[in-house]
C-alpha cells in the first residue's frame, strides 16, 4: 500500500488535509476520464459564456477565462499537461489549473457541480464516438463488405442451415446479410445519438441552482438539440445528473454489433480452413505459429470473435452498477466510463480491423464453385418442379426424398440419376425434371425480393454501392 505521510492539503474547507495516498490512488479516476478533456473544456467555456451573460462574470474575467482554457487545450493537445492523480479528475486537473493561471477561474464553478460537468462531459465526448461510427466506420465496413462481393459477383457458395449444404447463395447474397445487420446496428447508434443529445448542465449537484443560469444558451453553444433542432435541456435535475440509460443503450448497441462481427469473423474462419477453402485472407491480417512452421492461423478473425466478450461483459458492468443504486449520483457512477471506453475503442478497432481484412481477402473460385455443384442443394428445386405440376408441396417433399435415397444408394449425385430413374420413383417427375439441376437456371429463378436470384443479387449489390456512395 502507499506511503501515509505526504498528504496534500485538502482544497476544501471541511477537510484540514487530503486524502492519504493509497485513498488517492484508490478514488482517482483521471488516469482514464482524461480522455474527456477536449469536452470538458468545451463545456467550461459556454458555462462561462453564460455565466457572463447573466453577470457573474465580467466580460474581461470571462475573456482571460477562455484564454487560459485555451492555453490548456494546447498544452493538453501537445502533450504538455501534467496531469495530478491527487485532483482525481479531469475536471478539477483543469480548472485548478485554470485557477492557479487566472484568478477568475475561482468563479468558474458558479451554479455547477462535477455531477452535471461529467454527465455533460460524457454525452458530449460520446456524440463525437457515435457520429464517427455511424459516418465513417460503419459505413466503411459495409462498402468492404460490397466490394468483395462485387469482385466475386459471378461466385456461388452452398448455403447452410444448421451447418449442413442447404440452397445454393451466390456469396455476395451472403456478404450482403452483414450489411443489412451493419445497416440495423448504424440505426440504433443514431437512435442513441438523438436519445443522449439533450444538454443536463444547469442540473447542478442534484438540485438546480438558485441563480439565473440560463440553460437554454449552454445547450445551443453545445449543439444539444431535439429533432426539430430546438435546444434541448434535461427536465429533471435528479434523473440529469444520474441518468447513464445512455451509456447502457450505447453498451448494448455495441455488444450487438460485437456479436454480428463475431459471426462475420467466425464465417470467415471456417472459410480459410482447409476444409471449406473458400478464401484467402492476406498474410498481413494473419500469424504463424511457433512451433508448426505451415500455419497459418486467422488471428484479426479469431479475435474480433474473442473480443465479443468483454463487450458484452461492459454492458452487464454497467446494468449491474446501476441496479438498485439509490438516487441521485453516487461514487459508483465513476466505474461507468472504463466500461464505456472499452466498448467503444473495442467496437471501432474491430469494425476498421474487419474491414481492412476483407479488402485483402481474395476468393478461392474453384473451391467456391466445387462446394456449390453439389446437386443435393437444388433438392427444393426438384421439388418446386413438382408443385409446379401440381403435386402438394408435402407429396413432392417426400418423392424428392425417395430421389435422394436412391441416388445415396446408387452412390452417385443426386443430379446424376436419370430422367427414367426419377420418372421410376414418381410418375409425376417431368421429361424436364432434370433442368432443375442447372444451378445457372436455378440462380435465375430465385428473383423475389431478397432472395439470391441472379438479378436480384445485383439489384441489392447496387442499391448498397448507391446508398453507401
Ligand atoms: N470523477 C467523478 C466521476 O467520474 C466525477 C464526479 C464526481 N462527483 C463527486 N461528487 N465526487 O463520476
Amino acid at each position: 500500500m502507499g506511503k501515509r505521510t505526504s498528504r496534500p492539503v485538502s482544497r476544501s474547507g471541511r477537510f484540514t488535509r487530503g486524502p492519504g495516498a493509497d485513498v488517492a490512488r484508490f478514488t482517482e479516476s483521471v488516469s482514464f476520464d482524461w480522455r474527456l478533456w477536449r469536452h470538458d473544456l468545451q463545456g467550461s467555456l459556454a458555462h462561462a459564456r453564460m455565466l457572463q451573460r447573466i453577470g457573474v462574470l465580467t466580460k474581461a474575467e470571462c475573456k482571460a477565462i477562455a484564454k487560459g482554457l485555451e492555453q490548456i487545450y494546447a498544452e493538453i493537445e501537445a502533450g504538455k499537461f501534467r496531469w495530478k492523480p491527487e485532483l482525481e479528475d479531469v475536471h478539477m486537473n483543469i480548472e485548478a489549473e485554470l485557477t492557479r493561471r487566472v484568478p477568475a477561474g475561482a468563479k468558474l464553478h458558479t451554479g455547477r457541480s462535477r455531477n452535471d460537468q461529467v454527465a455533460l462531459d460524457v454525452r458530449m465526448w460520446l456524440r463525437d464516438e457515435i457520429t464517427e461510427l455511424v459516418t465513417i466506420e460503419l459505413p466503411d465496413l459495409q462498402r468492404a463488405l460490397v466490394e468483395l462481393g462485387e469482385r466475386n459477383q459471378a461466385i456461388i457458395i452452398p448455403g447452410y442451415t444448421h451447418l449442413q449444404r442447404a440452397q445454393p447463395v451466390y456469396l455476395a447474397h451472403h456478404l450482403l446479410a452483414y450489411v443489412e445487420m451493419l445497416a440495423r446496428d448504424n440505426s440504433r447508434f443514431s437512435g442513441c445519438f438523438s436519445r443522449l443529445n439533450v444538454c443536463p448542465l444547469g442540473s447542478g449537484a442534484i438540485a438546480g441552482s438558485t441563480l439565473p443560469l440560463d440553460r437554454q444558451f449552454v445547450a445551443e453553444q453545445l449543439g444539444f438539440k431535439d429533432s426539430k433542432g430546438r435546444p434541448a435541456v434535461s427536465q429533471n435535475s435528479m434523473d440529469a445528473v444520474s441518468d447513464r440509460d445512455f451509456m447502457v443503450e450505447f453498451c448494448a448497441t455495441g455488444a450487438l454489433l460485437a456479436a454480428h462481427l463475431s459471426r462475420l469473423a467466425e464465417d470467415l474462419i471456417l472459410w480459410a480452413s482447409s476444409e471449406f477453402n473458400f478464401i484467402k485472407i492476406a498474410d498481413a491480417y494473419t500469424t504463424g505459429s511457433s512451433l508448426m512452421p505451415q500455419k497459418k492461423n486467422p488471428d484479426i478473425a479469431e479475435l474480433t470473435r474473442g473480443k465479443t466478450g468483454r463487450v458484452y461483459g461492459n454492458l452487464m458492468a454497467l446494468l449491474t452498477l446501476l441496479k438498485g443504486l439509490p438516487m441521485t449520483y453516487n461514487r459508483d457512477l465513476q466505474e461507468d466510463k472504463e466500461r464505456l471506453f472499452d466498448t467503444a475503442d473495442t467496437v471501432r478497432s474491430c469494425v476498421r480491423l474487419m474491414a481492412a481484412m476483407l479488402r485483402h481477402t481474395k476468393v478461392n473460385a474453384a473451391a467456391c464453385t466445387a462446394a456449390a455443384s453439389d446437386s443435393t442443394l437444388l433438392a427444393t428445386d426438384l421439388a418446386d418442379h413438382l408443385v409446379r405440376r401440381g403435386m402438394p408441396f408435402r407429396l413432392a417433399h417426400h418423392a424428392v426424398g425417395t430421389a435422394v435415397a436412391l441416388a445415396e444408394k446408387l452412390g452417385k449425385p443426386l443430379g446424376d440419376l436419370t430422367a427414367a430413374e426419377l420418372k421410376s420413383l414418381n410418375a409425376a417427375f417431368g421429361k424436364d425434371a432434370k433442368d432443375c439441376f442447372s444451378l445457372v437456371r436455378a440462380m435465375a429463378r430465385r428473383n423475389l425480393t431478397g432472395a439470391p436470384g441472379t438479378k436480384e443479387v445485383a439489384k441489392q449489390l447496387a442499391r448498397w454501392r448507391r446508398l453507401l456512395a
